[in-house]
């Protein structure tokens, strides 16, 4: 187990292109799992690289265990990284595959047989050990590519995207097994996904990335409750949130967003004052199990009036699609709620999860998050809710 420090982290690939990860701060703490997530092309694989050695920073520090190992070659670093390509050695069987890190290592014989049962028992793969790559499906390819890793007991470890080439069921289940495997094993462990649900279930704490830098970084349920901006909150989240272009108004003491047919009440954000939020462009945020039926007048206001263009049964929800303010909007209802298309339905938000975010800008409204900020920064800034 170790801790990892990524200090005011940039690299280039040349001279004169852009930089591909910029000022990027993260600090992981002993034992922690951690998720790095966003588009392609964000330079998650670039920050595992550097990471790891293969990539030279071109700006500032990683730590382990307060150590700087910047200029270390890879294997002196003590990472060990899994790839999304399983990079196995196509001649060599399965228990060599697995061997071969620890032969390098000049480990005595005895225990790296020992070290391969290990691993090979713990990934369930005792029964491939003999065959070659070529003989095994993806899953199994990846549990070997993972073995590999496994059986150096690095301080760290490094996954990108290690579940991606997968099909779907096989996905959840290596999901569940990385989750369980790390209870064990309580490695220091950096994850790479573009998956939002590997995102939200698999980690402690989550950095959302885009264009080189972190977004945010914070536990799964602040970023799902509390997004810093709108790239953010439409990132994660399935059905994504609901994004609403609103005025808002100030009626009888009541903070008020104005819909085609209706208001939705809102909180007024932390240092805005309410002059200014009449006069900005704002987009309402809200996700689609915060929307509920209303009863005729809900806190003495009436509802939002809608009608149903499409409803989709998923079994546990009914989703119903409505438009307001020429936005296309989802609602998470019970799967019970007897309705259908060109129903008129009456709506409430729940006014304590509303969101708002500047129109232009994309940040959020009462939080001030900027992309230099580390974790524990970021929980003092996100008490406004
Ligand atoms: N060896 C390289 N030389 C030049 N540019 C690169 C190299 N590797 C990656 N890049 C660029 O860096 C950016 C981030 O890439 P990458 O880290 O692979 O993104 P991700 O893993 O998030 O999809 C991309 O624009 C990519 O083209
Ligand atoms: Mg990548």
């Amino acid at each position: 187990m170790a801790t990892l420090e990524l200090r005011n982290v940039n690299k280039t690939y040349g001279n004169g292109l852009p930089d591909t990860l910029k000022h990027i701060d993260l600090s992981i703490d002993s034992g922690e799992f951690l998720i790095l997530v966003g588009p392609s092309g964000c330079g998650k694989s670039t920050l595992m690289n550097c990471i790891a050695g293969l990539e030279q920073i071109t700006g500032g520090a990683i730590l382990v265990d307060d150590a700087d190992i910047s200029g270390m070659s890879p294997k002196d670093r003590d990472i060990a990284m899994v790839f999304q390509s399983y990079a196995l050695y196509p001649t060599m069987n399965v228990r060599d595959n697995i061997a071969f890190g620890l032969k390098m290592r000049k480990m005595p014989a005895a225990a790296i047989d020992e070290e391969v049962a290990r691993v090979a028992k713990l990934l369930q793969i005792e029964h491939l050990l003999t065959r070659k790559p070529g003989q095994l499906s993806g899953g199994q390819q990846q549990r070997v590519a993972m073995g590999r890793a496994l059986a150096r007991r690095p301080k760290i470890y490094l996954f990108d995207e290690p579940l991606s080439n997968l099909d779907a069921k096989l996905r959840v289940e290596m999901r569940t097994e990385i989750k369980l495997m790390h209870q064990r094993l309580k490695t220091t462990t950096v994850y790479v996904t573009h998956d939002q649900i590997e995102a939200m279930t698999l980690g402690d704490k989550v950095a959302v990335m885009k264009d080189g830098l972190i977004q945010q970084f914070g536990t799964p349920q602040q970023i799902y409750n509390d997004p810093a901006n709108l790239f953010v909150a439409s990132f994660i989240g399935s059905p994504p949130m609901n994004f609403i272009p609103v005025r808002l108004q100030r009626k009888e003491g009541r903070l008020l967003a104005v819909l085609d047919s209706g208001q939705a009440r809102c909180e007024l954000p932390l240092g805005i004052s309410d002059a200014e939020l009449e006069t900005r462009d704002l987009i309402l945020g809200i996700r689609p199990e915060q929307i509920s039926l209303a009863p005729a007048v809900a806190n003495g206001l009436p509802g939002v009036q809608a009608d149903v263009q499409i409803t989709e049964p998923t079994g546990p929800d009914l989703l119903v699609f409505v438009t307001l303010n020429q936005t296309k909007v989802c609602c998470r209802l019970a799967p019970d709620v007897p309705t259908r298309v060109g129903d008129t339905l009456n709506l409430q938000f729940d006014p304590a999860r509303v969101l708002l975010f500047d129109a232009a800008s994309g940040e959020r409204l009462g939080v001030n998050v900027t992309p230099r900020q580390t974790g524990a920064d970021n929980v003092a800034q996100f008490k406004g809710r």
